[in-house]
């Protein structure tokens, strides 16, 4: 595991006012590792997956699948999937503890021809239905039914065929469950409106390069033709932009000097020209960035977006730069319509925030204060360690079995950049 463990009763201690500097390298994404590691149930044959990082959620998306039948060899990073699945149901237990659980649903149905799925569980950030799940499976030819808590799946004996797939809204997973589901159907599938997060796209072409037909990779019109069969595919997990945007911010607010590695900068441009314009000087690299921050940031405002747009996964540690920045900024959060939870947690920090529906207006002060504060969410408790990495004295931060979610080797990364963090 790595060196968290899930204990819910553990806390982080952060001293803050060190400023970060040196080098720290990213981690595979875990956004890209979970739909990626559901390939498991349809690519049946010596599956090799690298820089997989070892998160809660991964963790628990490989025991989902092996309680599924699926064989799964996981040494540093590399998983190496065989067999298929054996069983059509997905356990109550596994997958009430993570959304992203749903992702298994089309490629049950694909393997299996039937599947049952408790309704998922997840972040407490919104309502985050599944109806374009569902469509999706019905689109491509699948019956649904709900019942006692589970979606339920079954194919006629024609199985899955290509359709027309004209989202009303962009959703990630939506989009990752139709490409999933339509490789194998019979004919042609076209979707139109789909999301076009690097995530995605990471996944379109491991499936590529396992035989399947994916062409517009990159825009939001997809055009899926089925084959009949996967085959055996090696394939390296896209590099981490949530975290590297995270570690960025930690460099900023500490006015600190950081390099972050192993990414694909291209993948974080609204964000970078969302920093820059606060007075954080990043350099580009080929797959690198630094960031350097010599005085107090200036509020600019920000409206998270699908990709390529401001990514909602940074907009609570974004609002944790904003809080000391020199003026007011406001942030507009769109596409979840509860995702401020942070915000009293900071305000315990001594940020001045008030939230009029789905738009923040942050008042810069000039220094956060160390407090006690309890996380709700991943990113939620990201923004805590980074208010508490830039504020006097020592914070105590609860709730952080989020954190182990979602940042793979945390705690080391900063300590190795300086500073001071201890969980107990
Ligand atoms: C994924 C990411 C999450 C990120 C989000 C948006 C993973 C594992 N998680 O979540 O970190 O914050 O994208 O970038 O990749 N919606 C519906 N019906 C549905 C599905 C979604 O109305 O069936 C809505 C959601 O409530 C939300 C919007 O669509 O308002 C976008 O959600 P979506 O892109 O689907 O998020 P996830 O895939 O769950």
């Amino acid at each position: 595991m790595n060196s968290f463990t899930k204990n819910n009763i553990e806390k982080i201690y952060i001293t803050g006012e060190k400023k970060l500097t040196g080098t720290v390298n990213i981690s595979g994404a875990k956004n890209a590792a979970l739909p990626l590691m559901a390939l498991s149930l349809i690519i049946n044959e010596d599956f090799n997956l690298y820089n997989v990082p070892d998160l809660a959620d991964t963790r628990l998306m490989s025991n989902l699948l092996i309680d599924l039948g699926i064989k799964i060899n996981w040494k540093k990073g590399i998983l190496n999937f065989n067999g298929k699945p054996i069983k059509d149901e997905a356990s109550y237990d596994l997958v009430r503890q993570m959304r992203a659980s749903i992702l298994v649903l089309g490629p049950l149905l694909a393997s299996k021809g039937s599947a049952k799925v408790p309704l998922p569980g997840g972040c407490a950030i919104g309502s985050r239905p599944i109806d374009l799940h569902v469509m999706v499976m019905k689109a491509l030819g699948a019956k649904i039914i709900f019942d006692s808590g589970f979606i339920i799946g079954s194919l006629n004996n024609k199985g899955l065929k290509g359709g027309l797939i004209n989202f009303p809204k962009v959703s990630v997973g939506a989009t990752e469950s139709a490409i999933m589901t339509a490789v194998l159907a019979k004919g042609q599938t076209k979707i139109s409106n789909a999301a076009k997060e690097p995530e995605i796209n990471d996944l379109a072409n491991c499936l590529n390069k396992a035989g399947a037909d994916i062409k517009g990779i990159g825009t939001s019109n997809l055009i899926i033709n089925g084959v009949k069969k996967l085959n055996k595919v090696s394939h390296s997990v896209v590099s981490d932009r949530i975290e590297a945007g995270s570690f960025a911010i930690a460099s900023s607010i500490t006015m600190g000097n950081v390099e972050i590695k192993n990414i694909n900068p291209k993948n974080l441009s609204e964000f970078i020209n969302a920093l820059r314009m606060t007075g954080t000087r990043v350099d580009i690299a080929n797959n690198s960035l630094n960031v350097c921050c010599s005085k107090r940031p200036k509020p600019f405002d920000v409206v998270t977006k699908p990709h390529p747009g401001f990514p909602t996964d940074l907009q609570a540690q974004y609002m944790a730069l904003m809080a000391i920045a020199s003026g007011n900024t406001l942030i507009k959060e769109t596409i979840f319509e509860n995702r401020f939870m942070h915000v009293p947690e900071l305000t315990r920090m001594g940020a001045k925030i008030s939230i009029n529906h789905q738009e923040a207006k942050i008042c810069g002060v000039k220094k956060l204060k160390g407090a006690r504060v309890m996380a709700s969410d991943l990113r939620a408790s990201m923004c805590l360690i980074l208010g508490a990495l830039s504020a006097s004295g020592t914070s105590e931060i609860d709730g952080v079995y989020h954190l182990d979610r979602g940042y793979e080797n945390l705690e080391n990364k900063l300590t190795n950049l300086g500073a001071i963090v201890k969980r107990s």
